[in-house]
């Protein structure tokens, strides 16, 4: 049975007081998190280890990071290593974002190394992919969105593969307020299985967890959380709000284990 994940991605919001509170209230009102469902909190850097000592006595809930440098160590004034994030605590990190796709340049190669860097430190790599309006206008989403999987992650093995999520978001959906439909959303989804399937292999495809973002809320997230192929959320507006998030949470909560 594939695990169902709701992860708040705060991007760059909130300052450390704003996030510990934001995660205490958030941790003091959760419940109905079984085996086979987990949260994650993807802060900024500067607070993983605070949120990690919150999260750390919660049952069912894991702490990430939004990014990390596609080398070991060295020279790489600002950045951050997979074994820095590693070691606050972390348990995942969001790799390749379309907001670091489009803002940092970051090109399937680099997110393709910085995918390896992230589980050679046993992290777990929330990969993101998703296609601009454009290309949806075109109808040429499926191919966009396979190119992206095959480019960041077909250099994997099966067994890496184990400790990958994947995140589709198209980019006109996020933070627009304009949600994917159910059926848009269950059919690229669908497409993506198939991608893994045709790589890895039926069961793998069946057993790996894949995220719908963009747009997503309490009012929307019971009807993407139904279809058989969107297996929780990745949030991003929706996590800076404990109610907005306790209720994106609770859906998942609700949506039928398969
Ligand atoms: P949004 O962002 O929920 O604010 O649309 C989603 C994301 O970028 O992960």
């Amino acid at each position: 049975m594939r695990k169902k994940i709701v992860v708040g991605n705060w991007k760059m919001n909130l300052t450390l007081q704003e996030g510990i509170t934001l995660a205490e209230s958030i941790l003091s009102s959760l419940t109905g998190i079984d085996d086979n469902r987990q949260v994650v909190i993807a802060p900024p850097f500067t607070h993983l280890t605070a949120i990690g000592s919150l999260t750390k006595g919660a049952a069912h809930v894991h702490l990430g990071a939004q990014n990390c440098n596609d080398n070991a160590s060295g020279a790489y004034t600002g950045e951050i290593s997979a074994a820095m994030v590693k070691s606050t605590g972390a348990e995942y990190v969001i790799i390749g974002h379309s907001e670091r796709r489009e803002y940092y340049k970051e090109d399937d190669a680099l997110l393709a190394r910085k995918t390896s860097q992230a589980l050679d430190n046993n992290l777990k790599v929330i990969f993101c992919c998703g296609e601009p309006l454009e290309v949806r206008e075109a109808e040429t989403q499926n191919d966009y969105v396979e190119k992206q999987i095959k480019a960041g992650l077909y250099h994997l093995d099966g067994a890496h593969l184990r400790n990958i999520v994947l995140a589709y978001e198209p980019i006109w959906a996020i933070g627009t307020g304009r949600t994917a439909t159910s059926a848009q959303a269950q059919e690229m989804h669908a497409h993506i299985r198939a991608v893994i399937a045709s790589q890895y292999g039926k069961d793998a495809a069946n057993d790996i967890t894949i995220l719908y973002g963009g747009s997503c809320k309490p009012s929307n997230a019971d009807e993407l959380f139904a279809c058989p192929d969107v297996d929780g959320g990745l949030i991003g507006g929706a996590s800076l709000k404990a109610e907005e998030f306790l209720g994106i949470i609770a859906a998942i909560t609700r949506a039928q284990k398969q």
